[in-house]
């Protein structure tokens, strides 16, 4: 399933969101569903942008995730150029820790929504997991993968063992 046509774009604003949005990729990657990784800014490369998410869905694409930080416009205009669902992923950024990433993406005027996941690594590992639950309404296999994962995570957390601290 990890072969063939991208079901899942993931966008960045900026090469140095790549730490943190791999995190999407790798979730995919577990899950073998197709996707494509592009950097991708709404303010450098305006055009681009608006091309990408505009002729995504024609291309056999379901799902797009964009990661931006700072003034985090990339998942709005994504989701003003397509009726795919996009989910958007906050950054942290330097100067306020993902605050401003955070706002600028989930606070969408009303009738071009953005689901807007958590700031930085988790938030970037969800988007994925949500996008393959997405992918799941549509695909038994899918489906069954993500039930397998609850499981496996459900039954790790009954598991744990806590050891006695002295202090
Ligand atoms: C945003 O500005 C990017 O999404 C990134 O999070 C932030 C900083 O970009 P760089 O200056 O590291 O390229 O557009």
């Amino acid at each position: 399933m990890n072969e063939g046509k991208p079901l899942v774009g993931i966008l960045m604003g900026s090469k140095s969101d790549w730490d943190s949005m791999s995190r999407a990729s790798n979730v995919l990657e577990d899950f073998g569903v197709p996707h494509e990784c592009r950097v991708l800014s709404a303010h450098r490369a305006p055009d681009a942008v608006a091309e990408y998410a505009a002729s995504a869905e024609s291309r056999g694409i379901k799902v797009l995730i964009a990661g931006a930080g700072g003034a985090a416009h990339l998942a709005g205009v994504c989701a003003a150029k397509t009726l795919l669902p996009v989910l958007g992923v906050p950054m942290m950024s330097k100067s306020l820790q993902g605050l401003d990433s955070l706002l600028s993406t989930v606070q969408m005027p009303k009738g071009i929504p953005v689901g807007t996941l958590a700031i930085g690594d988790g938030g970037a590992a969800n988007a994925a997991y949500l996008a393959v639950e997405i992918l799941a309404l549509e695909n038994a296999e899918l489906r069954t993968k993500i039930a397998a994962f609850r499981k496996k995570q459900t039954e790790a957390i009954l598991n744990e063992k806590l050891e006695l601290i002295k202090k």
